[in-house]
């Protein structure tokens, strides 16, 4: 990999001079995922962020190829990280939240594929890899965690190649039909713990806007679960055709 991500928790993010959006320090992870209460709503949902059909779906579906290096946008515990890295491809796994990164590295290193994934401190907003550099994005139910949409666009956008595919998917749980509906849909209305949900309409014309191509955003199923679904292929073009700010 040309570029190592930040590995360390306490290692500053790698900046591009020429994209430095003045946002210092702040932190882009959700204030909802950090601290113990967190932490604890997580490990009660352990069993499906460790492996599920729908991380599964996704992964395969964006088809991680061994020369490739590809990014999972909020990787929780891993469940995509680790089904990605099988393919031989470079799996640089983002996380915003402490926590999940511990899980994370201790995942990678009881896997016997760990030298294909990288675990690194950042979010949707703070994708810290160099412009232009990444074959394939995807992000399984993060999208109602960002918490500055337009900047997490901005990033896949910057750092997707001109080929790179992107997936974002987040699955509806308030859809009567979702298999987890009663345990998750039920008491929180159009809001999922606590998070909005995106709208797909929206989220394709933001994609569109940051020069984003082949953008496809819409309601779907995807292993037998409703989701908001959003696929685009890289930006054609210069960078400065599309300016971040
Ligand atoms: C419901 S979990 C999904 C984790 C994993 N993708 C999966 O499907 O198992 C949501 C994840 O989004 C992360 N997250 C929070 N804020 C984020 C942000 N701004 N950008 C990207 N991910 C974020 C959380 O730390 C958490 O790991």
């Amino acid at each position: 990999m040309p570029d190592e991500p930040a590995q360390d928790d306490d290692a500053e993010p790698q900046r591009h001079d020429h994209h430095h959006h003045g946002h210092g320090h702040r932190h882009h992870g959700h204030e909802n995922d950090q601290g113990i209460t967190g932490a604890l709503r997580y490990i009660r949902l352990l069993p499906l962020m460790w492996r599920s059909p729908i991380n599964d779906a996704v992964v395969d579906l964006v088809r991680p190829e061994a020369h490739e290096q590809v990014v999972d946008i909020g990787a929780g515990m891993g469940a995509g990280v680790m089904r990605a890295a099988t393919s031989g491809a470079q799996v640089i796994a983002i996380e915003p939240t402490p926590f999940m990164r511990r899980v994370l590295r201790m995942r990678r290193v009881l896997n016997r594929h760990r030298t294909n994934v990288n675990v690194a401190d950042g979010a949707a907003e703070r994708i810290p890899v160099d412009d232009r550099s990444i074959d394939a994005i995807w992000a399984v139910n993060t999208m109602h965690h960002w918490v500055d949409i337009e900047r997490g666009v901005a990033e896949i956008a910057r750092t997707l190649r001109p080929s790179g595919r992107v997936l974002l998917v987040d699955e509806v749980f308030t859809d009567p039909s979702h298999p987890d509906h009663q345990r998750f849909g039920t008491d929180h209305g159009p809001e999922h713990h606590g998070f909005t949900m995106v709208d797909a309409g929206r989220m394709g014309t933001l994609l569109r806007a940051a020069g984003l191509t082949d953008v496809d955003a819409s309601n779907a199923r995807i292993a037998g679960r409703p989701v908001i679904r959003i696929a685009a292929r890289g930006p054609r073009g210069s960078i400065a055709d599309h300016p971040v700010d």
